[in-house]
This record gives structure tokens, sequence and C-alpha cells, in this order.
């Protein structure tokens, strides 16, 4: 099916399944440990020995030798495989860092050896008897000063009117830097894969991956072995966050550990690997400059930043919502990507807007001030209709405007004490801070499978759910399509048997994979039809109702009828702006002893389409404000600039925040309908709601103390 015109009002809007509240169908599995996670899969296969990688220990350069002997003749050893016995493995079109094979050495941590052997135990200690020399070269790392290079140069990606002439006839200006540190996923599941590959032939992995026809044909690509010989099933999958979108070192590892021990390996990255081996969101340097009229209106915005990655890949834009946000007729947007041998950067949940509004948010706050406006009402004055850029192109729907409002008024935000440092509660400053959301809504290409016997309907789809509830909206998208209950349907996702769909990521899964489900069961309805010789039906309470025809869905069929379709989405969205919309309001309270800042509440107004199940959307919603609560306050990977690797490897020294750092939170969807999204007119969620959290802590911690801080964490000794 082609998605092909904006959706009329017709479809699901009597809905009774969608968009209602239902419990996460998968639950009960999750909290009684029985949902089969890649590393648990002892069922799989007989005989599965455990494999242990072994690092690059310089950043830069070549490996010049390895010594494996020690390791091989360490007990329980089957195998060891060393990077300088393998070819250069191909590298697939999204990836760009080497994942093992030959020489070369592109950063701290790169995989060179892999360990096979009984035990875990065993497979590590002998890990670590494996020896490595190597030829180093020096690795530059210094973002800061790159960006000092690159300021001014370069072609920008949006460039309207005339920049500097604005500047120069301005009321008001603004030009500050910003920076945010470089961040990493932290899932709590690490990448982790049982694979085998025992004879070399077909190759099955059990794994933790957002995107299951991807990782197929990026298992395809690296190996140079056809698609047909790879199936991968990842059904649950303990987080992601944009770091399982790619195949990592534990597939590959797993995959040629186990050709070489002729038995199934698994292979869990440990954490340290997580941190210097997988990918993570680039650190950015960002320089800013605003300009206004006298009653607050933007007449310049001018932005520009650099991030890092390895060469080839895409780093971190920050830049990414500048071009749309804000109205504004003179505008400079453009992004330096830093060629660095860091690990690979690469995409984060909300990769761009996360960081490029951790600082335009400051901004926007600072520019208020200046103007001696409410920081609410400044964003109103700016808000757009159309692309700034180019007025004929409409968002296909924004209620930015509506969050701000809605927002202010449950926040009680009029009350609060506009004065700087003026509050106190006992020990505590008390601040208040707001900031706009922002994040583009893409939607793939999503098919499906459904399989109805005796009343009961599967569905079937290559789809994964990283803990969003992804399995939940699509049972209520095809119970709500063929008038069945809940409980009639089952889900079935990630595996690379099932009908290629759009997978987890970039917030379009949710939107993109219900959208797959109810063109399967558009199919099958039309089926359906066929039979029974009419041109159309209702699907309504278990029944098929048409002309003289009112017959229960179990009884059309003595065998299973099985339909599959692909929803497709037409050009027609290019004549659209698609992004989703937020305001998010904060309380901190900073201790006037030892700086420390305590988030007191938080609230989220979230305009993103239709909310298509308020629970797992509210989960959405409150777990990414607790991530931006992180990146404001702690999230920060410390770059040794000497060796060039994250030194805060685990998770004692990379501080993540939790649910219980959080005083009170609260989330208000305005539950919109986007006709040009889809046609049960949903945008995603997942990334919007921690889209400009961190910059509302940071303006709430200036409003509490009047200390501005630019320099992501803000970390307590920045407010002493
Ligand atoms: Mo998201 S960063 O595309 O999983």
């Amino acid at each position: 099916m082609e998605f092909r015109e904006p959706a009329g009002n017709n479809i699901f809007d009597n809905a009774r399944i969608v968009g209602k509240a239902h419990p996460r169908i998968d639950g009960p599995l999750k909290v009684s440990g029985t949902a089969p996670y890649a590393y648990e899969r002892h069922d799989v296969v007989d005989g599965q020995l455990y494999g242990y990688p072994v690092g690059a220990a310089i950043p830069k350069g070549r490996v010049t030798a390895i010594d494996a002997e020690a390791a091989r003749a360490a007990p329980g050893v089957h195998a060891v495989v060393t990077t300088l016995e393998i070819e250069p493995l191909g590298i697939w079109d999204y990836n760009v860092a080497r994942l093992f094979g030959g020489d070369v050495v592109e950063h701290y941590h790169q995989a060179i050896a892999v360990v096979v052997a009984d035990t875990f135990e065993q497979a590590r200690a002998a890990a670590a008897l494996v020896s490595a020399t190597y030829e180093a070269e020096e690795a530059d790392v210094d973002l800061d000063a790159a960006f000092d290079r690159l300021l001014g140069t370069g072609e920008p990606s949006t460039m309207v009117g005339d920049v500097e002439t604005a500047f120069a006839e301005a009321a008001v200006t603004l030009d500050e830097m910003y920076r945010t540190p470089s961040q990493t996923h932290a899932m709590m599941e690490p990448h982790a894969s049982i694979v085998d590959w025992s004879d070399g032939g077909q190759m099955t992995i059990w794994t933790s991956n957002q995107m299951i026809n991807w990782n197929r044909q990026a298992l395809a690509t690296t190996f140079g072995i056809d698609i047909d010989r790879i199936r991968v099933e990842s059904p649950y999958i303990g987080g992601g966050f944009g770091g399982k979108l790619w195949l990592r070192a534990d597939e590959v590892l797993g995959a040629l550990g186990s050709r070489a021990a002729g038995r199934p390996v698994k292979i869990a990255l440990p954490r340290p690997f997580m941190i210097n081996n997988t990918t993570h969101r680039s650190g950015t340097v960002q320089r800013i400059r605003l300009a206004a009229d006298a009653d607050g209106r933007l007449t310049a915005i001018d932005h520009e930043a650099a991030s890092h990655t390895l060469p080839g890949g895409r780093g971190e834009d920050a830049t990414a919502q500048t071009p749309y946000f804000y109205a504004a007729p003179n505008r400079r947007v453009i992004h330096h990507l830093v060629d660095m041998n860091l690990p690979e950067a690469s995409d984060m949940r909300a990769p761009g807007e996360t960081s490029g509004l951790m600082a335009l948010e400051i901004a926007m706050d600072e520019m208020a001030e200046k103007l001696g406006m409410d920081p609410v009402e400044f964003r109103k004055v700016n808000d757009t209709q159309v692309d700034p850029s180019d007025p004929d192109v409409p968002f296909s729907d924004r209620h930015f405007v509506e969050c701000l409002d809605t927002g202010a008024e449950a926040f009680g935000w009029a009350g609060r004490n506009t004065a700087p440092g003026a509050t106190r509660d006992g020990m505590w400053l008390i601040g208040h801070g707001m900031a706009g959301a922002y994040r583009g809504s893409p939607t793939l290409d999503s098919g499906a499978r459904v399989r109805l016997s005796g009343g009961r309907l599967t569905v079937e789809t290559d789809m994964t759910d990283i803990g969003t509830g992804a399995y939940t909206i699509i049972a209520q998208t095809a119970a709500e399509t063929m008038g069945l209950p809940l409980e009639a349907v089952e889900v079935k996702l990630g595996n690379s048997a099932y009908p290629v769909s759009s997978g987890s990521g970039g917030q379009f899964g949710a939107s993109s994979s219900t959208a797959g489900t109810y063109a399967a069961c558009v199919a099958l309805q039309r089926m359906i039809c066929e039979r029974l010789g009419v041109d159309e039906a209702r699907f309504e309470d278990g029944r098929v109702l048409a002309e003289e025809i009112d017959r229960p869905l179990s009884e059309i069929s003595n065998e299973e009828l099985v339909a599959e379709d692909t929803m497709t989405f037409g050009d027609f969205k290019g004549d659209y702006v698609l992004a989703t919309f937020g305001a998010h309001f904060v309380e901190v309270g900073v201790h006037v002893g030892t700086g420390e800042i305590r988030v007191r509440r938080m609230l989220a107004v979230c305009d993103s389409g239709r909310i298509l199940n308020p629970v797992t959307a509210r989960s959405q919603v409150i777990g990414a404000m607790v991530m931006g609560l992180g990146g404001a306050l702690s999230e920060e990977l410390a770059v040794d600039t000497g060796r060039a690797f994250f030194v805060n490897h685990d998770l004692a020294g990379y501080e993540v925040a939790v649910h219980a750092d959080v005083g009170a939170q609260e989330v208000i969807f305005l539950d919109t309908l986007d006709p040009v999204s889809t046609p049960l007119k949903a945008k995603g969620i997942g990334e919007l709601g921690l889209c400009g959290v961190a910059a509302a802590i940071a303006n709430a911690a200036y409003n509490a103390t009047g200390i501005r801080v630019r320099d992501y964490p803000v970390t307590l000794d920045k407010m002493l």
C-alpha cells in the first residue's frame, strides 16, 4: 500500500483500542525474567562456547605482531582469531569503523583478536594473555582547536538573506560559545550475540539489534556472503538508544570465533568495549549568534557547530533543528565534521537535535533576558508555520505555541520569580527554567504479515521492540483494524524470517511499523472480502459484516489465511516539513553550600501526532526526561587527550541519571493528528522527549543562582 496523500478523517477516528492505555503485552515476560534476551538463549543451539574480545591499545597506527601462543595453550581454549590472520572485512554503507581484519588501527579498543573457550572465565583469562606490538601514530583529538581553525570557513547548509547586515542593524544581539561532551548510550544490556557459523555456511545469529534488515545487509557486506545465508533474531532488546542500529564487534567476532572453533559462540562486549569499541554521541562545539528587533522578533540566526567522527562518519550535527525551529528572515547554518581517531561517533537518541537544543535553548533564554521578555513569550513571537527558508513549504502539523501555553499554565510559570538567585528554600536556591523541543519525524517503508486462524490473529514483522512498547502498539493497531479484541492478537518481532519493517530508530519506528501493520491487515480484509464475494465489509466485535453477511472471523476459513503488505510513503511528503514539538518546564534546587543541583519537578508537553498508547508513550517521555537530566548534570565521556580514548569507560565513571534523581515528573500530550505522517496520523515520541530537557535544567540553574553555564555537564563545581 502506498500512502499517497494526507489521511482523511475516517481512519481510526472512532478508535476503541488504538490511542487507549494498555499495559505492555510483553511486560509479564520481562518482569518474570522469561523474555529471552540474546545472551540468555542457552536453548537455541547445543555446544555453545564463550568468546572474549581483545582491543587495540593504541588509537592510531598499525598492529605489527600479535603473540597468541600463550592464549592458545591456556585451559579450555578452542580457538584464537587475530586481526592479522584475516583480510580486512567489508564495511557496510552506514558504518565507517573497521570492525576486524588487517593491521590498520583507527581507534583505541578496535578489536584485534577474539578468544573462544569452554567458559567465560577461561576466555577472559586467555584474552589477557594475548599481546600485541604496534607502530603508533599521533592522534589529534582536540575539537576546540579544530573549531577555531574551521570557524567561518566552508559552505553553509543554509544561507538565507543577509546575516551580517541584520546583525549590524539589530536592537539586541547575542554571540556565545557552547560545548556539549561526548556521550555514550549506556543501555543496560550490552551488545551481545550468539553466532552459529560452525561450518562457515549458513550463519545464524541471536543478537540485540534495532534494525534486523540493516544488520543482515551489514553482515553480508562485511563477510562477502549472500544475504540469504544469514538469519538474524532479536526479539527482545535491553535498550538501544541508537547504539544498536549497527553491526558491531560482538557479531563479527562471534562469527569468526564460531567458524574457527566449529561450534556456536556467545559473546557480550565487556562494558569498557561498549564505550571505546562501539559508537557514541560526538561532543560538539557551537557558536550561536542571534539578532532581534526591539519587539523580540528574531532577525537573524547564525549557528556554526563542529563535531567529530572517523573519516566518512556522521558525527553529531547540532545544527539539525536550526533551519526550521524559529522564524528569522536571515540565517546561516553550518556543521563542520572533524575527522578524529576516537571511536566512531554516530547516532544516539535524537542525534543532532539533542546537542543542538542543549545550546540553542540556552541561547534563547539568554536572548529573552537581554530583551526583557518572558522566555515563553519570546519563543511564541518567533514561531513559524512554514519552513523559514522556503515559505512555500508548510509544516504538516505544528502546535508548538500550544505546547508553550499548555505547559506554562500547568507548571504555574507565571508565578515564578524572574530575578536570578532570589528565591530560597532553606539551604537551597530555587530556580525555574524552560526550553522548547523540536525533533524531525521521518517514516520508513514498513512491512508485516498477518495470519488469521480460528479467530486469532498473528502479526509477523522484523520490527524490533527496544523497550519502547512496539509489541503493544502493533497489537493495538492490528486489533483495531480487524475488529478483534487485543487478547486475540499475538505479535512476533525481530526475526529476519519476517517481512522487512522500518526497524527502531530515528523515532520512525512507532509510526512506520503501525502503518505497515495496518497495510497488512487491509490486505487481509481484502482477501476476506474476495472469499465472501463482496466489495467491502466492516470488521467489528470479532465479526465481518457486509450486505447480508454477518459472520464471526473465527468461521471465515478452515485453513489459516495469510496476507502480507508493506506501507510505502509517496513523494507528497516532500511538500511539507514533518517534525514533532514540545516544551519542557523544570524546577531545580541548587545547594548554597555545595552547589549540588537537584531537579525537583519536570513537566513535558508533547505535540507528536496521534498518541497510539498513552502508557507506553508516557514511559518513553519520562525515560527521555531522565536521560536529559543525566545529559544536563552528569554525563560526559572524558577524553584522555594524550592517548585518545574515553577514560571513564564503565558505569562507575560514566554517571547516568535514574528516576530517583527527579522529584516529580508530568507529561501532557496534545494528542494532535498529523494527516501527512501516516494513515494513523501518528508521529514519533521517543526522541522528542529528550530534546530541550538539558537546556531547561541549565536555564533553571541560572534562574536559581545567576550563574550561566554554557559547557555541559552543569556540574556542581561550576555553581560555586
Ligand atoms: Mo535512534 S539514535 O536512530 O536509535
